[in-house]
């Protein structure tokens, strides 16, 4: 456990705003700064971000929290991962001693394990490549690949022996377990022993942005291996869906624009040829946390260089949806007379790949391109859907001025009347939003706000939980209210659950000196109760509370619990008490 107060430092030194617009694109809008919400399909900017507290709300997916809280959505992360890794962006020390739990630190010990097992093994595969099986060497050499560049790589050898990794690891000291976690190794049905994973592939170590080796993917060399790559399933240090290989030379370049390609070699071939901002996905289709990961290393421009195949040219308008999503200018590049970047540089150079770059097409002008695709435009009915498809395509393009010079395009194209075109594509947009609206009205209703999941005692009790509710919003604005309002309201007496919790740490946060807000920075609360909390005062946002509605706030709960109370508790004095008062506010008419 993390001291509160430590804590509470690392979040003074991390501003929210800084902190989340490295991770998404943010506008001001007053005090307050708004994106489209990172956590959920978001049309309009749903999520705000209050900088006064450090906190942020989704008004759509109801996700809130602390700038911690943020990082841990956003990272897919613990409450003690994100504050780490927020200390360490703050250049803040963990507290010596009380550096974490047992078990978390357990964890951390087998990563770092892992991690130094995963680098002995590559400085294996390496070495092996001069061994005495020389098939690795030949292999790359084969493939073009000066030693210069499978140096860089660290590319290696997995020879034809069962156990070679195995037994060169044991021997430095690593178990067998360590062999296994790390997906090097897997263990035998038949005799329970181990063996290598990899064998006869050239290998293709993995690392992290930190240098750090985190799996690895090889190709067999044998003319018909099946399967042809093999690579590295999720492990405790590696999250396939979250890294893109070479990515740690690719940030070293000083280029805004980054160059995706589909496979090892593409990659490796086109650093060769001296364009060194290249990346590839590992052995899946690109994944929303890669495209953040790239925006997170300042790139803005991503040209998908995929190959020339249909698979590539399906796999390619996907890429460019997600890559869009994610704010980045997205173009394709063509690679003509050859399958994929690899085989250009190897026919016709890197001069005239550099070409191929320079000429990539933007990504609107691909996805048109590929609605006439096989269509014979001059027959009136493919015509039509063609252009259905184009209409939907140029409705979805956000900026107007951007909009319209494509539908002049398109009206060129296909030979038709740019007013009209101009109309359906209004129509379609027109369209959209209904559906948006209609998504995002859906979106509330089957919201925790109306059918409470986080405080499930709200739904029997919402007068009650609303006015818990205000009092915890006044206290959130007016901590020095909260003696007083001690004096008159006991956690006892709040009818639901997570407000009396909630409640209850403000206490202790004051008893030891610290703000309410306080409160919210703990482990106590899941993720969930955080973003609950955190939308408690954005929900009061606009509206002014006085010394009053706390007080009706209060008197409601009282009477809540004076009218539940099971009449056999009761002495007869307190019952025929309660039973006069139940009395006199039913003839005031009023019950608040
Ligand atoms: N891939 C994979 N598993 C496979 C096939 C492919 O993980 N069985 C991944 C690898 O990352 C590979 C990429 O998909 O680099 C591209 O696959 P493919 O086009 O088949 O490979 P090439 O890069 O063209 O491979 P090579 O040039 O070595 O034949
Ligand atoms: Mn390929």
């Amino acid at each position: 456990m993390l001291p509160q107060e430590f804590i509470l430092q690392v979040i003074q030194a991390n501003p929210i705003e800084s902190v989340a617009g490295s991770y998404v694109q943010l506008t001001r809008t007053g005090s307050k700064l708004k994106c489209k919400c990172p956590f959920h399909p978001d049309g309009t900017p749903s999520c705000v971000f209050y900088p006064e507290n450090n906190s942020f709300y989704c008004f759509g997916c109801h996700v809130g929290g602390s700038v911690i809280t943020f990082v841990q959505n956003i990272e897919s992360v613990s409450f003690m991962e994100a504050t780490k890794m927020l200390a360490e962006r703050a250049g803040l020390t963990l507290p010596a001693d009380d550096r974490s739990s047992d078990e978390i630190r357990r964890q951390e010990n087998f990563r770092r394990r892992l991690l130094s097992l995963n680098r002995s093994a590559a400085k294996f595969y390496f070495e092996q490549l001069t061994g005495a099986d020389k098939r690795g060497l030949l292999y790359l050499k084969n493939r073009e690949l000066k030693p210069e560049i499978i140096r860089k790589y660290g590319l290696g050898y997995a020879g034809d022996q069962w156990d070679s990794l195995c037994r060169a690891m044991l021997a430095e000291g690593y178990t067998e377990d360590e062999l296994i976690a790390a997906n090097l190794c897997t263990r035998s049905a038949k005799n329970g022993g181990v063996y290598d994973r990899f064998r006869n592939r050239v290998m293709f170590p993995i690392f992290d942005l930190k240098g750090s080796v985190i799996a690895f993917g090889g190709r067999t060399v044998e003319p018909d291996g099946e399967p042809k790559y093999l690579n590295s399933s999720d492990t405790p240090v590696f999250r396939k869906g979250a890294n893109l290989f070479s990515m740690n030379l690719a940030k070293k370049s000083q280029s805004k624009r980054l160059i995706l390609a589909e496979g090892y070699m593409d990659v490796i071939a086109m650093f060769q040829g001296g364009f060194e901002n290249v990346v590839a996905s590992l052995g899946t289709a690109l994944t929303p946390d890669q495209c953040r990961l790239i925006r997170n290393q300042r790139f803005e421009e991503v040209i998908v260089s995929y190959d020339s195949d249909a698979a590539g040219r399906n796999a390619a308008v996907k890429a460019i949806n997600l890559l869009r999503a994610e704010g980045l200018q997205v173009r394709i590049l063509r690679v003509e007379n050859a399958k994929d970047p690899d085989e250009f540089l190897k026919k016709f150079g890197p001069a005239e790949f550099r070409r191929l770059l320079e000429n990539a097409e933007d990504a609107v002008s691909f996805l048109l391109d590929r609605c006439k695709e096989g269509i014979d435009i001059s027959e009136i009915g493919s015509k039509n859907i063609a252009l259905q498809k184009a209409v939907k395509l140029l409705a979805a393009i956000e900026n107007k001025l951007e909009r319209g010079s494509y539908i002049s395009k398109v009206a060129k194209e296909y030979e038709i009347n740019r007013t009209e075109l101009e109309e359906a594509v209004a129509d379609a947009l027109g369209q959209n939003r209904r559906k948006q609206h209609r998504q995002e009205r859906q979106a509330v209703i089957q919201s925790p706000m109306i059918r409470d999941t986080v405080n499930p005692d709200a739904n029997g009790h919402r007068r009650e939980a609303k006015a818990e509710k205000m009092i915890l919003c006044y206290l959130f604005r007016n901590p020095e209210a909260l003696p007083e309002i001690r004096a008159r309201l006991q956690p006892e007496e709040f009818v639901t659950a997570l407000n009396r919790k909630i409640y209850t740490a403000f206490i202790s946060c004051a008893d030891r000196g610290l703000p309410p807000e306080q409160a919210v920075y703990s482990e106590d609360f899941s993720a969930e109760e955080s973003g609950y909390i955190a939308g408690i005062p954005a929900e009061y946002d606009q509206v002014e509370l006085s010394g009053q509605s706390v007080s009706d706030s209060i008197r409601l709960l009282k009477q809540h619990r004076e009218f539940e109370l099971p009449a056999e508790t009761l002495s007869d004095e307190e019952f025929s008490a309660q039973f006069s008062r139940l009395a006199e506010t039913k003839r005031g008419g009023s019950f608040l």
